[in-house]
């Protein structure tokens, strides 16, 4: 649960539980509508092996560990046999001239910009060779109660404002595996990189240059400043590291009296207030002076971690919106695909087909593909009080659907600069907050987490319950997949049913009890980060409510879970400690090291501390975890 997630649920919406006693009604219990689901795959799915996963749910022949209790230790507790180190922890250094982490929250901006970030999240393992790689990390946000002797309660100095912006942003650094098998940080190394909320940045694609994106220090509208807010990522097969913008609003705010955001501000949640008070010191930040500031925020940025002098690039082209993550695929016909989720409750889910082709032999003729293709959003359909059906993307192209003058929208940069307001012209499905995005490796199957959306069903919201949204008032979310038909990714048409539906059997009944591969053992509330590993396990993550009482009794910490999406099964892996979220994962090629973030410990001031442990301050910090007998992870 993010510092943002606790501020949105000042806003907490009550629902009556009206349209799940409907659903109970029509017998559509757990067992039987996972029946149905199977049934009716099977009737338009034949060819696909993974059509009957969750038909039974039965012992997976892909996991080999034992799985792991609930926990609600400050500790990080791995499967027996497994062992889990820290990598590096928020202000350990990177930069060859960075000084050593001083916990006091008395660090000068300066020192900050040389070492890790904080809020570890999204990351992409990069090789170098067997034993040396590349390591690109995001630092989401930044924890103001560590960061400041004052821990944010007083307004903030200039000297604040630069020391949290640079506490932000991306960190890249090699690391290298020693005889013991352990990943050890190279400090000072040649690739070593920050970047933070100031570092220069280019915007390409069809929003750079339009008047909405031009500011006072920028009238060309294609030389931004900084990156921030970077929640999860994704990596291209030609070497490059996606970044993805999410909350971006909530850094900025605006000084005049009476500042009232204009409708297009409101869809991205950008109002007057901004706990980062970064808008204090600096203008940029400042709606009243820079009304289209907030307009250069909310993309995918492509990096090369391989030149750390290189521009990174946002690319516009994938759409304006609180990007999750970038799932990237290459379709048989050699397009790109992107998968893309909007983290907010009924906004999207999207994706991106590249006009030009891959080329396998030329990875330098690769490097714009991300600049030019088409962007489409997601439909789901659903017989009445079904959890599987069809689906449709539909296109977000100027001119096509409606996005035309007549509705606003004048240009391909406007249709993407605001994305939201496009899909909701077209039509495009409320989510339960999408977040990130997997992509099976045999690329039959796309897995999506939602998250969890308090506000479905709720009076005014426009969120109705069904399809692949079947709870109102949703506090444990579910995983999404789909099939493209014909497995064309850069078709229109897929068909799609829910992997994992988390809930508590503990204390809940029917839907809200889970699906049937959901039990009292490896229960856990709102998924979040997802991968595969090459096997096809897929990985899950959590961020949601760590309290262990009422609904969420009996789930501890956030973990991080293992599936098979063939036999349906899910086993807990690992427990975070006290406050955390776990989010970002990485293999190293050879599947005998997995990278696991462990996110604000300790946030809000509860009682954590760490990894140091003692009484130490709580750091977010990359855990990596192997086999004692260096076989493959989760085998
Ligand atoms: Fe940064 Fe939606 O998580
Ligand atoms: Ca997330
Ligand atoms: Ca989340």
């Amino acid at each position: 649960m993010s510092h943002h997630e606790m501020l949105e649920d000042e806003d907490r919406v009550e629902l009556e539980h009206s349209d799940f006693d409907r659903m109970v009604q029509k017998g559509l219990s757990r067992r039987g509508f996972l029946k149905g689901s199977a049934t009716a795959m099977g009737l338009f799915l034949a060819a696909s092996p993974l059509a009957q996963a969750v038909a039974s749910v039965t012992e997976s022949k892909l996991m080999g560990f034992t799985q792991v209790p609930a926990s609600t230790a400050d500790t990080f507790v791995v499967p027996e046999g497994y062992i889990a180190e820290p990598l590096i922890s928020w202000g350990d250094p990177i930069l060859a001239d960075a000084p050593e982490f001083d916990a006091s929250g008395s660090q000068s901006a300066a020192a900050q910009a040389g070492q890790f970030g904080d809020n570890t999240d999204g990351m992409s393992f990069f090789p170098l060779s067997a034993n040396h790689a590349v390591l690109a990390v995001n630092n989401e946000y930044t924890n103001y109660e560590y960061l400041f002797s004052h821990q944010g309660k007083e307004a903030l100095s200039a000297e604040d404002v630069k020391n949290a912006q640079a506490a932000v942003g991306i960190s890249i650094f090699e690391i290298k595996r020693n005889d013991q098998g352990q990943w050890k940080v190279e400090k000072g190394a040649k690739l070593n990189r920050r970047i933070t909320a100031t570092t220069e940045m280019q915007l390409t694609g069809p929003a750079a240059g339009h008047d909405l994106v031009k500011t006072a220090a920028d009238s060309s509208g294609t030389q931004v400043l900084g990156t921030f807010n970077n929640c999860a990522n994704g990596q291209t097969p030609w070497g490059t590291y996606l970044t993805c913008e999410e909350n971006f609003n909530g850094f900025f705010g605006a000084s005049a009296e009476g500042f009232t955001p204009n409708a297009q501000q409101k869809r991205y949640g950008l109002k007057d207030k901004s706990s980062y008070q970064w808008f204090t010191h600096d203008s940029r930040f400042d709606m009243s002076q820079n009304p289209n500031e907030p307009n250069r925020h909310g993309w995918v940025v492509e990096i090369d971690p391989m030149d750390p002098t290189s521009t990174p690039k946002k690319r516009t082209a994938l759409g304006r919106f609180k990007h999750e993550n970038a799932a990237v695929t290459v379709d048989d016909s050699g397009h790109v695909v992107v998968y893309l989720g909007d983290d907010e409750r009924g906004e999207h889910l999207y994706k991106f087909v590249s006009r030009n082709t891959y080329n396998p032999d030329n990875m330098a003729a690769n490097r714009d593909l991300l600049e030019d293709g088409t962007l489409y959003v997601a439909k789901f359909s659903a017989a009445d009080g079904e959890i599987k059906g069809h689906g449709e993307w539909l296109e977000l192209t100027y001119g096509k659907n409606g996005l035309t003058a007549k509705n606003g929208f004048n240009s391909q940069a406007e249709v993407v600069i605001y994305a939201r307001e496009a899909a909701t012209q077209v039509g495009a499905t409320t989510m339960d907050r999408p977040e990130w995005v997997a992509v099976h490796p045999n690329r039959t199957t796309v897995f999506c987490t939602l998250t969890n959306n308090k506000n479905r069903g709720g009076e005014g919201m426009n969120q109705p319950v069904g399809g692949p949204n079947p709870r109102a008032k949703n506090n444990y979310g579910q995983i999404v997949r789909w099939w493209p038909r014909g497995g064309d990714h850069t078709g229109t048409r897929f068909d799609w049913d829910l992997f994992a539906i988390a809930g508590n059997p503990t204390v809940q009944e029917g839907l809200y009890a889970g699906s049937d591969n959901i039990n009292a053992d490896n229960m856990f509330n709102s998924p979040d980060g997802v991968g595969f590993d090459d096997s096809g396990r897929l990985w899950i993550q959590t961020d949601g409510k760590y309290s262990n009482e009422g609904e969420f009794a009996g789930m501890g910490n956030n973990q991080m879970l293992c599936a098979d999406p063939q036999s349906g099964e899910i086993r807990r892996f690992a427990t975070g400690p006290i406050a955390c979220e776990i989010t970002g994962l990485a293999f190293s090629p050879d599947q005998r090291s997995v990278f696991i973030g462990v996110q604000h410990p300790g946030e809000e001031l509860a009682p954590s501390h760490f990894p140091a442990g003692g009484d130490s301050k709580p750091r977010s910090t990359i855990m990596v975890v192997r086999r004692q007998d260096n076989g493959v992870i989760g085998a």
